[in-house]
């Protein structure tokens, strides 16, 4: 397995381009399942979790044609609606391919996805809104079973607020008979990035980006291109970079806007931030302070502060001026880069969901193991400050999120090395 060596202690400088937001990138690729017209795709990243969900789109009949970072996908040949487990358990998103399936087969037989390290995370709302459509769904041999004539309209409500979740019952309502209405939605930027991109293929949907979604249920969708939104967690991860190695840089190809409860919290710790914002391009400059103050965050759903930023501000926090408190309220076990951040010499306690983290005055490189995608980018923000060397082992989590992980810290500055197996 290959292993990322990190020499600490280079301030990020420079400007790097941000890609395309796997999150956004993923429901969109099985978007392509609800039509027999070609979906075209840009801004595409070129992603572990990419290229897995475009195999088991393959692997249903679906033809993908690749270029750069467009991909078009043609599912007009679709005769597999089967999403085996032996993908479903690298990647939970390949859930997402239930709805859709669903909705434009009748059928769908997808694996559950199984445990994970960052907690046991469930499908049960993605299978009670199908049902309340009107399919029959059944959990067989570590299987979702789903059949049905055509989708019915329904009022869905939600027990707790889902990204996946609010996704695929998106995307199933599009072809549905009537009226659905989501309530509880996921009003994450990158549900809204899945409804642009349906309505350009012949959906109704209003509400997007609110907790209330209504979809007015159509015979068929047709083809249509699209450009998948900038990635916000790599925009606050490189943000941090800058943030923890007393750096500054530019980060193109993203937004400000996506990103405020983040930017917000890096203000407080002391960075000044800006944007550039014009028809054709958008910029965001961080120029970091001699030291950070310690800031506390609580995770929870769009607009407040991303989960999936949680490790990277408790990494922050290690070395900051002062204590934080970090609360996890959306995963149950997502502190597992604390024991590897203690190896580095970070102070941390742990209780429960809590984590309260007393800032050193310098992390001392070790060897540290990477547990799971946004963990690991903890683990490298640590490695870019602490004192002499850090090995990161486990590195396949980082590829299937961070596309080109080392050349960009490289090209801000950063020394850093990939060691293959
Ligand atoms: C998505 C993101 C992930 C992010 C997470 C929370 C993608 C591909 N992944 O994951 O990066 O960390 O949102 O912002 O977009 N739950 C249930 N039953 C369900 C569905 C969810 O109990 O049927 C629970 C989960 O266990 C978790 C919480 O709800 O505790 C939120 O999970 P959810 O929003 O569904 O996460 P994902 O959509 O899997």
């Amino acid at each position: 397995m290959d292993k990322l060596v990190i020499q600490g202690g280079q301030p990020l400088k420079g400007e790097v381009r941000i890609s395309g937001a796997k999150n956004a990138a993923l429901p969109i690729l099985c978007s392509a399942l609800l039509t027999s017209e070609p979906l075209t795709l840009t801004n595409v990243p070129d992603l572990n979790d990419i290229q897995t969900m475009l195999r088991l789109l393959e692997q249903m009949g679906v033809k993908v044609a690749q270029s750069g970072d467009t991909v078009t996908l043609d599912a007009s040949g679709l005769n597999n609606p089967t999403a085996p487990y032996e993908m479903v358990k690298t990647m939970r998103a390949a859930v997402l391919v239930l709805g859709p399936l669903v909705a434009r087969c009748g059928e769908a037989h997808v694996s559950l996805p199984g445990g994970c390290a960052i907690g046991a995370r469930p499908v049960d709302q993605h299978i009670k809104g199908l049902q309340s459509m009107g399919a029959e769904v059944k959990v067989e041999h570590g299987y979702v079973n789903a059949k049905v004539g055509r989708l019915k309209g329904a009022r869905l409500f939600t027990d707790m607020v889902t990204v996946t979740g609010t996704e695929n019952l998106m995307m199933a309502a599009c072809l549905a008979d009537g009226e659905t209405v989501i309530e509880n939605a996921a009003r994450e930027p990158e549900v809204v990035d899945l409804a642009q991109c349906l309505s350009a293929m012949g959906a109704r949907i209003s509400g997007a980006g609110t907790d209330v979604i209504r979809i007015q249920g159509v015979e068929r969708l047709h083809g249509a291109t699209h450009r998948i939104m900038p990635d916000r967690i790599e925009t606050g991860t490189y943000l941090c970079a800058a943030a923890i190695t007393g750096g500054e840089i530019r980060l193109t190809g993203t937004s400000m806007g996506y990103l405020d409860s983040v930017v917000d919290k890096l203000m407080d710790a002391g960075c000044e931030i800006s944007g550039e914002k014009s028809p054709q391009f958008e910029a965001i400059t961080l120029r970091a302070p001699k030291k950070l103050t310690a800031v506390s965050i609580r995770t929870a759903p769009y607009p407040a502060f991303p989960t999936d930023m949680q490790a990277q501000f408790m990494t922050i926090n290690t070395v900051a001026e002062g204590t934080a408190v970090i609360r996890e309220t959306i995963f149950e076990n997502r502190f597992m880069h604390a024991v590897e951040l203690q190896r580095l010499g970070a102070d941390i306690q742990i209780d429960g969901n809590t984590a309260f983290v007393r800032g050193v005055a310098q992390l001392e490189g070790a060897t540290v193991m990477a547990t799971d995608l946004r963990a690991s980018a903890g683990l490298v923000l640590a490695g870019l400050v602490a004192e002499g060397e850090t090995t990161i082992e486990r590195i396949y989590h980082l590829d299937r999120g961070y596309e080109h992980l080392e050349q960009k810290l490289s090209q801000l500055g950063a020394i850093v090395r990939r060691v293959r197996a």
